[in-house]
């Protein structure tokens, strides 16, 4: 059957009382499931182990979503054989049949659609809009990889070589080998999704060791692609230790690749210790590493104002600020500054935060660490700069702290160059848009960015200066849609992989050239 031309999946209305009903219905189905056990699956063989990770809900800390086995370095050699044995029967598997299991599995995904974002709304603490968001990302991935990799597979037609006479020469790109895979919590099923399918449809096998806040809706997810019947041993699921499964399997011999998404810290690491090589290796090997970001918005005084602080209010606070793509500062312009900053305040003030079963336009943050560090900060930012709103926790059994915004931050400040990870916001004041995109630029990170303009040389000035990886004309700095804004970030922001995007799948490949004399 031919593959219909690739399309983003439409997000869902809240506003529609049916749709909100089917949500409320969704979350009430998880919660009837919570408290469950989930075990460790290695090349088919569930495994219970005594050790649990334990996921609770941040927005009611006396809820437990789940108990995860926990693998420990036995187990995850024990995985590491699975996937090798597996890589010689699923690398010959045809790129077409590969595909087919991601096409099935968000053709399922989309008939559940509300049954994961319900599960991320309970373990992540995400309002009804953001988890939809996530589950239609994870449907877009499933989507999007399957189709490039058959467009990969294809090469006669998408990169046809020159022609010489007396040859037939062709190039193909073949699966690395075994990959461990290690995402994030903040995009619990979406970067889980995309980086676990983009490797696997590649034809490589992998090690899956899903983020320890998240593992259950990652479970959900691994669960998904059993029931599309992908072959025993092509994901292996091992929730554990980052420092013990991480490391072991970063410095393992057989490790081909590793896909990370994360911080900065454990991305430096990882790349460290897979620079060495081990008795027994025999090649680079090869690190796919997306990290943080220190991101923002320019406005300068020919923007549209309005505009501007609905965008930098959304960018800085949705999903509590815990996304990679968050704006955590803005850069604006002096002569409209006082302006854009009341304004923004204004709508700050409008947030309200709540238990996302509710769903509230805030919620708590991840866990106690987060919360502990998160609140560190808006202490520093007290000392950096004028507290304009928030300013502490909040009330709740869970880790809710206010929408926090400061003014007058010098861009040297820390709470202007350092990740904070959390619905904190530092506000800025340049002379001019000029000093103002070089304040943007003033940072080791580079992921995303927007500029707020409507002069059309300045706008086009902004395009080649600011420098990161997604940059954004007059609209918010969050919310990349696959096919759409490919992404991923410059310098410490990691390797610019351009997740959802047409050069994706060649991290996961290796070409390999083939001339036949005829
Ligand atoms: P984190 O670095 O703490 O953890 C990420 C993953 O690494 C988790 O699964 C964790 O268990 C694992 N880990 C921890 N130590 C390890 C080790 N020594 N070896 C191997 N794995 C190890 O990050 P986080 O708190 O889960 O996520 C938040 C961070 O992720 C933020 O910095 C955010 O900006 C970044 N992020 C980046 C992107 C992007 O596309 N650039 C997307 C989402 C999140
Ligand atoms: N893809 C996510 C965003 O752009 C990280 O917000």
């Amino acid at each position: 059957t031919e593959v219909k031309p690739y399309a983003n999946e439409p997000f869902t209305n809240f506003a529609l009382e049916e749709n909100k009903k089917a949500m409320q219905a969704a979350i009430a189905k998880v919660k009837s499931e919570l408290g469950r056990h989930y075990p460790l699956t290695i090349g088919g063989e569930k495994i219970e182990t005594e050790a649990k990770i334990t996921s609770i809900n941040p927005g009611n800390v006396d809820e437990v979503i789940g108990y995860v086995s926990k693998a420990d370095q036995k187990l995850a050699e024990q995985a590491m054989q699975a996937a090798l044995t597996t890589f010689e029967t699923w690398k010959k598997v045809p790129a077409r049949e590969r595909a087919e299991y991601l096409f099935k599995a968000a053709h399922l995904m989309r008939e559940r659609k509300h049954e994961f974002s319900a599960t991320m709304i309970l373990e992540s603490g995400k309002n009804y809009v953001e988890a939809d968001v996530d589950t239609a990302e994870a449907i877009d991935f499933l989507e999007f990889y399957g189709r490039e990799m058959i467009r990969l597979s294809n090469t006669n037609e998408t990169q046809p070589l020159t022609k010489i006479p007396g040859e037939d020469n062709k190039i193909t790109y073949i699966p690395l080998g075994v990959g461990v895979v290690i995402p994030p919590w903040n995009f619990p099923l979406a970067i889980c999704v995309g980086m676990t399918t983009a490797a696997v449809v590649s034809g490589n096998t992998v090690l899956l060791k899903p983020a320890s806040t998240t593992p259950v809706i990652a479970h959900k997810f691994f669960a998904l692609m059993e029931e599309v019947g992908l072959p025993a041993g092509v994901i292996n699921f091992i929730p554990g230790s980052g420092a013990e499964v991480g490391d072991y399997l970063t410095t393992h011999p057989k490790t081909r690749f590793i896909s990370f998404t994360g911080s900065k810290e454990v991305g430096l690491r990882i790349n460290k210790l897979a620079a060495d090589t081990v008795p027994g290796q025999i090649w680079i090997k090869r690190v796919i590493a997306e990290m943080g970001g220190k991101d923002g918005i320019v406005v300068d005084e020919t923007a549209d104002l309005e505009a501007a602080a609905a965008a930098i209010v959304a960018s800085a606070f949705g999903f509590q600020g815990q996304k990679c793509s968050a704006g955590s500062r803005a850069v604006i312009v002096e002569s409209v500054y006082d302006q854009v900053a009341e304004r923004v305040v204004e709508l700050t003030k409008k947030l309200k935060w709540g238990l996302q079963e509710h769903d509230f336009a805030a919620g708590p943050v991840i866990d106690k660490t987060s919360y502990d560090r998160i609140l560190d900060y808006i202490e520093v930012g007290k000392q950096e700069g004028t507290l304009l709103v928030g300013g502490d926790k909040a009330e709740g059994n869970g880790y809710y702290i206010q929408p926090t915004v400061f003014g007058d931050v010098g861009g040297k400040a820390r709470i202007m160059q350092e990740e904070i990870f959390g619905p904190v916001l530092a506000l800025a004041k340049a002379k001019d848009w000029q000093e103002a995109i070089a304040m943007y630029n003033d940072t080791e990170f580079g992921l995303t960015g927007s500029y707020f303009s409507t002069d059309e040389d300045r706008i086009a000035e902004a395009l080649e200066t600011v420098h990161c990886g997604n940059l954004y004309i007059n609209r918010k700095c969050t919310g990349a849609l696959v096919g759409v804004h490919p992404f991923g970030g410059f310098n410490m922001s990691g390797t610019d992989s351009k997740a959802g995007g047409y050069d994706y799948l060649l991290l996961f490949t290796q070409a390999k050239l083939t001339s036949r004399k005829i």
